[in-house]
């Protein structure tokens, strides 16, 4: 496996940030070359902070990261060449037109003019940005704005896409857009980090997978790995017959609009479906999404750092 992306130890420390308080903490992560892999975790988690280090825009404290064997802090001009970026915060130029947004930026990566021409008009087409090609940015809706960002970075012919929630804000048809874009690109064997809320959008598209909390990594793998790691790797719901409590036993339950979830085990799992069968009660099941292993995983971490209650006297 090549690598696109390896992280070791690596650590930040922003100026004035709390004593002790690091937005990375020891972080190592190996990413392929020629995927889409994702990085998710909550806000504040270090995201962001990794993709400026990885993109040559900020120091580590510690640590080392290299993108195609290119060391960011030595050899940071290797790095910058080869990768493109767009962070979660930004506007395109304001002054121009969409059109010349893109191609300006393709010319100024080195694409000659032909060339650079050629692969806006086909950005501009893949994300249904054609129609706003001689508007000026200035003039374009927020949600405009971020897809004329994704078509500049998607157009360009960097080896490494950082894309720090490409898809915030864009309605459900840019989105599925975008993510066919990110798909297609991978396709040409071209590496995509893709941050993200939507874990649907992290799971659909990603081939790994970094959980990162509190500047540290939790979990590593494919979907399917992640699956593997957690508590409870299935969720069952049934609708009727089942009380809350005979149900404790198989695992974590709650209740969800006309009956009961429960996330459990496998052989669990089989056992309820058995039952449900029994007593003629319809029942769904499945392995858990990507979100529901956030929530466990994420949800346990913040239940271990809350404060004991205090004993009642
Ligand atoms: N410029 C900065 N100066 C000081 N602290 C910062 C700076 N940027 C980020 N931080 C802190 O570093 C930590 C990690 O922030 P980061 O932006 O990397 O998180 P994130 O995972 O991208 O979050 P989000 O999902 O909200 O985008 C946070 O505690 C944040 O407050
Ligand atoms: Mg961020």
């Amino acid at each position: 496996m090549s690598l696109a992306i390896r992280a070791e130890h690596l650590r930040k420390v922003y100026p004035h940030s709390p004593a002790g308080v690091a937005a990375l903490e020891d972080l190592n992560l190996d990413i392929p070359t020629g995927r889409v892999y994702g990085l998710i975790g909550r806000n504040g988690a270090g995201k962001t902070t990794f993709v400026r280090i990885a993109a040559t825009q900020l120091a580590p404290t510690s640590g080392s990261l290299s993108v195609l064997g290119h060391d960011v802090m030595h050899e940071e001009r290797g790095v910058r060449s080869r990768i493109a970026c767009i962070p979660q915060e930004s506007r395109p130029l304001y002054f121009l037109t969409v059109e010349e947004v893109v191609r300006l930026y393709l010319t100024m990566r080195g694409l000659d003019r032909v060339d650079a021409r050629r692969r806006t008009r086909d950005a501009l087409d893949e994300l249904s940005l054609t129609e706003y090609a001689h508007r000026s940015v200035a003039r374009l809706s927020g949600g405009l704005r971020r897809r004329t960002l994704c078509a500049m970075v998607l157009a360009s012919d960097a080896e490494v896409l950082f894309m720090d929630e490409p898809t915030t804000g864009l309605d459900p048809i840019a989105r599925r857009q975008v993510w066919e874009a990110i798909r297609r690109t991978s396709r040409e064997h071209r590496t995509i980090v893709l941050t993200t809320h939507y874990l649907d959008e992290a799971e659909s598209l990603s081939t790994r997978l970094a959980l990162i909390e509190k500047g540290r990594l939790v979990l590593e793998g494919s979907p399917n790995d992640l699956r593997g790691r957690v508590r409870y790797p299935y969720r069952v719901t049934v609708y009727g017959a089942f009380s809350r409590p005979e149900l404790e036993p198989y695992g974590r339950v709650s209740e969800v609009e006309g009956g009961l979830l429960v996330f459990t085990r496998e052989a669990e799992a089989r056992e309820l479906a058995r039952q449900a069968l029994e007593r003629g009660v319809r029942l769904s099941m499945g392995p858990v999404s990507l979100e529901d292993i956030f929530l466990d995983v994420v949800g346990r971490s913040i239940e271990e750092e809350a404060p004991a209650e205090e004993a009642e006297t």
